[in-house]
């Protein structure tokens, strides 16, 4: 029985990968590398010892899904593909429907067909738009999301959810992610954005290793502590870990729709991720203040209490570790 990776070389796919075969599962991954790298897949079978097949192609492409449904004994599907730049989708919203909304609906089509039911999704944090409580709660209102990329997420959650009415023998998990970020300790293999980041870590990483000259800090006048943007940042091997003990729980169940937030239930303000980077690795992040980014809100952060008490699961690591490991992956890969 093997769990599908659709997505699984970028970069939370790769780290559920790796913490699924630690976790003795057997995983197929399916990825276009149109966001990631052929070496990341060496790089899991390094950091884990263990081998995995894998099958370059494009997860809408319906034939190719077949057959990898036909070769293996897919007993579920994590989907982690799709496009994640939210910038870019306000650019390229056909595209983002396109390939996020259609690989989702290919798959689901595809595995109704060999009747493998258990489906976790890859949702975001986006989908409550401005939220209207904080901490966020899984039953708090979704919508007004303010880009495409975000619109996909929440299509993608009604799809789901209309799909279970229609089959009530699904086992579906909605995971909502908040602000991954960090890299495996080994450093081979983290987050690899292409260009100019547009997401704050990645950036902080490349001021201070001198490859951007400064930090824009998006707007100081929110109603926050020190007035800048504050968000639920989370480890990406927490992250991970989530998704094993997510699909735990499918495996407990025969059926059902969940949803869970997966966040540490902390916020931190853009400044005291500068600060925590400073004093956990000793360099400088060189910053000004610029005006608030468009579509950006003053505050989120998730109540992660529903996945603790249903799922087992809880952050464990520190801001320490989110930017230790972030920097000794961008050393790591400079190098
Ligand atoms: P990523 O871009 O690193 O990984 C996505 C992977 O999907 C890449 O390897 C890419 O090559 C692959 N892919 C894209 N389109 C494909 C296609 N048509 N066929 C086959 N492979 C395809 O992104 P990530 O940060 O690992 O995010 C994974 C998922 O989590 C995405 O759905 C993203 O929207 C969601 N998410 C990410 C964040 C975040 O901040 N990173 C936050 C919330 C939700
Ligand atoms: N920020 C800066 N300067 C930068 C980049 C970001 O000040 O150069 C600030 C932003 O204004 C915001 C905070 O840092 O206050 C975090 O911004 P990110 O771009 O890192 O993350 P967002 O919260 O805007 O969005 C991210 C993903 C989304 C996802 C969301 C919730 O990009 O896809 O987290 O999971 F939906």
């Amino acid at each position: 029985m093997a769990i599908l990776l659709p997505g699984g070389a970028g970069y939370i796919g790769s780290h559920t990968a790796v913490e699924l075969l630690n976790a003795g599962r057997e995983i197929v991954i399916i990825d276009n590398f149109s966001n990631s790298k052929p070496e990341v897949l060496d790089k899991i079978k390094t950091i884990t010892g263990k081998d995995f097949k894998f099958y370059e192609m494009d997860y809408r492409d319906k034939d190719a899904l077949n057959k990898v449904f036909s070769e293996n004994n897919i007993d579920a599907v994590i989907n982690f593909a799709g496009y994640k730049a939210v910038g870019e989708s306000v650019q390229k919203p056909i595209e983002y429907y396109e390939n996020n909304i259609g690989g989702c609906l290919a798959l689901l089509d595809v595995m109704r067909k060999y009747n493998c039911k258990k489906f976790i999704f890859s949702s975001s944090a986006t989908v409550y738009g401005d939220p209207e409580v904080i901490p966020i709660t899984e039953e708090c209102k979704v919508g007004g999301t303010t880009n495409p990329y975000g619109t996909t997420k929440l299509f993608i959650e009604q799809i789901l959810k209309d799909v279970f009415v229609s089959d009530n023998s699904m086992d579906i998990c909605i995971l909502r992610y908040f602000n991954p970020v960090g890299a495996h300790s080994s450093g081979l293999i983290g987050e690899e954005p292409q260009g100019i980041p547009n997401n704050l870590m990645p950036y902080v990483v490349r001021v201070a290793a001198g490859i951007l000259p400064e930090l824009s800090v998006f707007g100081n006048d929110y109603p926050t502590p020190d007035g800048t943007g504050v968000r639920d940042y989370i480890h990406v091997v927490d992250l991970a870990k989530g998704h094993v003990k997510a699909l735990e729980k499918l495996d407990r169940e025969n059926s059902g729709l969940y949803i869970y937030n997966l966040g540490t239930g902390t916020g931190y303000s853009v400044l005291d991720m500068v600060k925590a980077f400073e004093s956990s690795t000793g360099k400088i992040v060189k910053y000004k203040i610029a005006p608030r980014r468009a579509g950006d809100i003053a505050t989120c952060y998730a109540n992660p209490k529903k996945a603790e008490e249903e799922l087992g699961w809880k952050a464990e690591k520190t801001l320490e570790d989110m930017c230790r490991d972030s920097w000794n992956y961008i050393e790591k890969s400079q190098n």
